[in-house]
């Protein structure tokens, strides 16, 4: 007979609790354009959002990293603006310009999104999770997304990438009650697309909260922890036994808050936390994940065993998932990625 998932996948493990010698590992972004058969496979559709709603191709996108890397994990190929585009705003992705919002600025922007049939429209994302589960190697966990509320609302006033997100946040600062309504509606869509997701065969999940850095200490109660907390919450009457990955990227003193308030199971590192700091200040049995410098993982060498020496002699001990922190770059070779998995792995 088959072990259940938890003894068979090294990711899943550490997850509940448990160090491991050599801990599991995955990279966020592991997949994209630093592989050349992602490039290929890109090719075939001329929209990087139509590309994200064909199964078949997500599928292989999902699996290319497993494939040449044996990661403990793969991550569902997909994206966090597929949220916002389900509600009923406009998404483009410019090739070489990141993505395009049609910017929500009116209480009539807001009231025209629509969370009614939201999870059909999400529908082809929950067809990959599901053909994504079934190819899987059997000790290789599967894990779904979303945006963290503030991150997408971020994107859906903002319109677009930006280093402050000043126009998202004065909207939240001068006009709260209506930025509040906003966050709710995708505090709703997400916990309804993270069940999907987990119904479809996602064994954890993870909220990418990207630009949680740019808060102060009042913001980033309001706008990450309770959205978060609510989404726990929901996903756990729901789903009792997800382990839900929060990753605050920049975060910093507002970390340990974080890990205690919004019920997440594990808390992701970004490069700039301290990780001695962070694991002084969070609880000693809460799973932690990172945080390799992503261009340490560029440079190779001396420079990524280094990193990764750093990272395990400190963990030693806790339950610690082995990744960036933050995404694989671009321009990172390959072959860096085979080393790095060597190395955590004790080869
Ligand atoms: O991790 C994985 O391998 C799974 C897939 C994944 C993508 N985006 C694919 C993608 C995940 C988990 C994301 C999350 C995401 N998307 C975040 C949170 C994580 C982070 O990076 O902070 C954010 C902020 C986005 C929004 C987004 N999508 C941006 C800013 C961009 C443009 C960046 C760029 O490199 O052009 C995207 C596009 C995107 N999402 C690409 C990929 C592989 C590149 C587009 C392409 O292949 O043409």
């Amino acid at each position: 007979m088959n072990p259940a998932p938890i003894l068979r996948k090294p990711f899943l493990a550490v997850l509940a609790g448990n160090a491991a010698s050599h801990p599991p590992v995955w990279l966020m972004r592991q997949a994209g354009r630093y592989l050349p058969e992602y490039k290929l496979l890109r090719a075939q559709s001329a929209n990087f959002l139509d590309f994200c709603f064909r199964p078949e191709l997500a599928i292989e996108a999902t699996l290319q990293p497993i494939k040449r890397f044996g990661l403990d994990a793969a991550i569902l190929f997909s994206d966090i603006l597929t949220v916002p585009w389900a509600l009923g705003q406009k998404v483009e992705f410019l090739e070489g310009e990141g993505p395009k919002l049609e910017a929500l600025r009116s209480a009539d922007d807001i009231g025209r999104l629509n969370l009614e049939g939201l999870t059909e429209r999400l529908a082809p994302v929950y067809r990959t999770v599901k053909g994504v589960a079934q190819a899987l190697p059997e000790t290789t966990a599967l894990i779904g997304f979303a945006g963290a509320p503030w991150t997408v609302v971020a994107y859906m006033i903002e319109g677009h990438g930006s280093r402050d997100f000043i126009v998202a946040k004065s909207f939240g600062l001068a006009q709260p009650e209506l930025f509040e309504r906003l966050l709710d509606i995708v505090v709703v869509a997400t916990i309804e697309h993270l069940s999907a997701q987990i119904a479809a065969g996602a064994e954890a999940v993870q909220l990418f909260d990207s630009w949680a850095g740019v808060l102060g200490e009042a913001e980033f109660r309001r706008w990450v922890i309770e959205p978060t907390h609510a989404i726990a919450t929901a996903l756990r009457a729901r789903h009792p036994a997800i382990a839900l990955i929060g990753f605050p990227r920049g975060a910093g003193g507002m970390l340990a808050p974080y890990a205690r308030e919004t019920g997440v199971t594990a808390v992701g590192l970004d490069t700039q936390v301290p990780l001695g700091w962070a694991l002084d200040v969070l609880p000693r049995e809460l799973p932690v994940q990172g945080n390799l410098d992503p261009v340490a993982l560029i440079v190779g060498g001396k420079a990524l065993a280094d990193g990764v020496e750093s990272i395990l002699s400190r963990a030693k001990g806790r339950p610690l998932i082995f990744n960036l922190g933050h995404g694989v770059p671009q321009t990172t070779p390959p072959e860096h990625v085979a080393e790095l998995v060597r190395l955590v792995r004790g080869g």
